[in-house]
């Protein structure tokens, strides 16, 4: 695996206008975008609300369908499997879409979902109200970087009933990682559809979404992707759009007549595309994920996981030098976790780490994640983030 060089990482840190304007540990919430980046989101907008207008767009939703296509590469799927959307919360909620009633039960009641104990809250808060409004059973399950006792905790959950498991692929309380290719393994053999939270995860490391067969896989582009806000990716199987239905209908979705003539079946978009809805979109934001892959791969193949990978490593070998004053919650090996780490303060509760975090970044522009569910603080290894930034957290925390 190829490693940054220093001049490299001194190129990024350059790069990136909002480092030297913050303190930013929380690529897990918003990634920061590189000036080569922001340059050509800038140049796409202006072609379109300064130049071309109206006339100009379908040469900049032609660049966004060509970046899609590159993201479908890098994520090792078809790019009629991808669609894009708005963010992760809208492709999450391609649930919405599921003919649940058609799955049937041995009750006749609503289906069984396995659902982690770790997700999202937006995740929970969907299928809660999937819940609320009589679709769907909620059965938890235990999220674990250990196969082994996932697989037991999955068993112990599953039943006849049980039509679809929700996961992350990278937990965002913790950082730690599934074996994606595992739990959706065992997905096939229960007859199952496997829904994976991506979020945390496209940028982190490969991912090869044929290899992992899963059904449902969702991300974005504002995180480890380094990309403007705006970018959601969804990712349906092949086959399965036609088990869907789709929420919007729109240019983009479905075949357009231009004599408005809708008759027999509809002759919707091909594959997953039939929910992305084109229309007079922001396409600028789209195409600029153009940019944010090239300045991605300009570093050279693994370049970005390696750096992460190792500047994750010696901050949780830092927690781990003071066991009086954090526990780590991460699981140590890469493999298990991911360029998160969260850990907790002897003493300290979720709502203080709270108070302090948000404190932080009003008086002095650090940018820090709480997780106050599980009493802990989450740091973020970005690439462009150096060890000399952490040391100034370790003095702030001496302020709670
Ligand atoms: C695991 C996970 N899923 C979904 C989301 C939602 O992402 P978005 O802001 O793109 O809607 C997040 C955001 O932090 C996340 O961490």
């Amino acid at each position: 695996m190829k490693y940054m060089t220093e001049k490299q990482i001194e190129e990024a840190r350059a790069a990136v206008p909002a480092l030297h304007k913050m303190l930013h540990l929380n690529t897990g919430t918003k990634g920061l975008t590189a000036q080569p980046v922001i340059d050509a989101l800038v140049r796409l907008t202006k072609q379109l609300e300064e130049t071309e207008g109206y006339a100009g767009l379908s040469a900049v939703q032609a660049e966004s369908l060509t970046a899609r296509a590159r993201l479908a590469t890098f994520l090792g799927c078809d790019d009629s499997e991808l669609a894009f959307t708005g963010n992760a919360t809208e492709s999450l909620n391609i649930a919405l879409s599921v003919r649940w009633d058609a799955w049937g039960t041995s009750n006749n009641g609503p289906v069984d979902v396995l659902i982690s104990d770790h997700e999202y809250p937006t995740t929970n808060m969907l299928f809660g109200y999937l819940s609320q409004i009589g679709k769907v059973n909620l059965i938890r399950f235990s999220l674990s970087e250990d196969m082994q006792k996932m697989l037991e905790s999955l068993e112990q959950n599953f039943t006849s009933n049980t039509r679809l498991v929700v996961a992350s692929h990278v937990d965002c309380n913790t950082g730690l990682r599934i074996d994606a290719k595992a739990l959706c393994d065992w997905c096939r053999t229960k007859n199952i559809i496997s829904y994976i939270d991506g979020a945390q995860a496209v940028g982190q490391f490969p991912i090869n979404l044929h290899e992992m067969g899963c059904d449902l896989y969702i991300s974005n582009g504002h995180k480890w992707l380094f990309g403007p806000n705006g970018v959601g990716l969804l990712y349906i199987k092949s086959g399965l759009e036609t088990s869907l239905t789709p929420l919007c209908v729109g240019t983009g979705t479905m075949h357009f007549d231009p004599n408005g003539v809708y008759e027999g079946d509809p002759k919707w978009a091909h594959g997953a595309q039939r929910f992305e809805l084109l229309a007079t979109r922001p396409a600028q934001v789209f195409a600029t994920m153009h940019a944010a892959l090239d300045w991605y791969e300009h570093f050279g193949e693994g370049a970005i996981e390696a750096r992460q990978r190792e500047l994750t490593a010696q901050i949780k070998a830092r927690l781990l030098e003071m066991p009086d004053r954090f526990r780590l919650i991460t699981p140590l090996a890469w493999e298990e976790a991911s360029a998160l780490a969260s850990f907790q303060i002897i003493g300290v509760s979720g709502a203080q780490i709270l108070d302090f975090c948000s404190a932080q970044l009003t008086q002095k522009r650090a940018f820090i994640r709480a997780v106050p569910e599980f009493d802990a603080i989450r740091l973020s290894m970005a690439y462009y983030n150096t060890p000399e930034e952490y040391e100034i957290l370790w003095e702030m925390l001496e302020g709670i």
